[in-house]
């Protein structure tokens, strides 16, 4: 029986498509039974949609504070009961009660080696810090931004011509491939 997994996403979802992807393989242990955005804006969902996949949006501008929002969200994933709450490309810092609701069973994927770089703008961050490795990491979601145990990385080479969008391409292109052999080494 496979495992059920739900997407958080807030954007492009290119993560998310990689995602799908594994799970269409026979062997991968999970399947995306929810995709979940804070924005109807992703386009991210259209990607849910393309793959039958059941989707929901849950407007975090349509609620006055984060503990409205987070009871909808929780309200929906514990219909799915998911065995991994994965976030690939989340942009809401959910709250310390909505981790310990779910506790171990939320990962992330984070374009910088951590503990290097949490937070945003990593990019700029490594290469202006003249660093010589970039790279992603999946990590567990603990009440500390960035902060939780990590799983598996990926490291990249910085170039002396890198820029912001060669790395973000260079690094993205890795995150495809270690999130879903993430999920599968935890699920497995
Ligand atoms: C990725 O760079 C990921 O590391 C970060 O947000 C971005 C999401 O991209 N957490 P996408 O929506 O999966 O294309």
């Amino acid at each position: 029986m496979k495992k059920k997994l739900v997407v958080l996403i807030s954007g492009r979802g290119s993560n998310l498509n990689s995602i799908i992807n594994a799970t269409k393989e026979a062997d991968y242990p999970a399947t995306v039974s929810l995709v979940v955005s804070d924005t109807s804006k992703a386009q991210g969902l259209n990607i849910a949609r393309d793959n039958d996949i059941d989707n929901f949006i849950v407007e975090r501008n349509s609620f006055n504070n984060k503990n409205e929002f987070e009871k909808n969200l929780i309200k929906k994933i514990i219909q799915y009961d998911p065995h991994l709450i994965c976030l690939a490309g989340f942009m809401i810092v959910l709250s310390r009660g909505f981790v310990k609701k779910f506790k171990g069973k939320i990962i992330n994927i984070h374009p910088s080696l951590l503990p290097k770089y949490k937070g945003l703008n990593t990019y700029e961050r490594a290469i202006n810090s003249g660093d010589k490795y970039s790279g992603c990491t999946v990590h567990h979601v603990n009440d500390e931004l960035d902060g939780g145990e990590i799983i598996a990385q990926k490291k990249v080479v910085i170039t002396s011509d890198e820029n912001i969008d060669t790395l973000r391409e260079k690094i993205l292109k890795q995150e495809h491939k270690l999130y879903p052999n993430a999920i599968k080494t935890l699920l497995s």
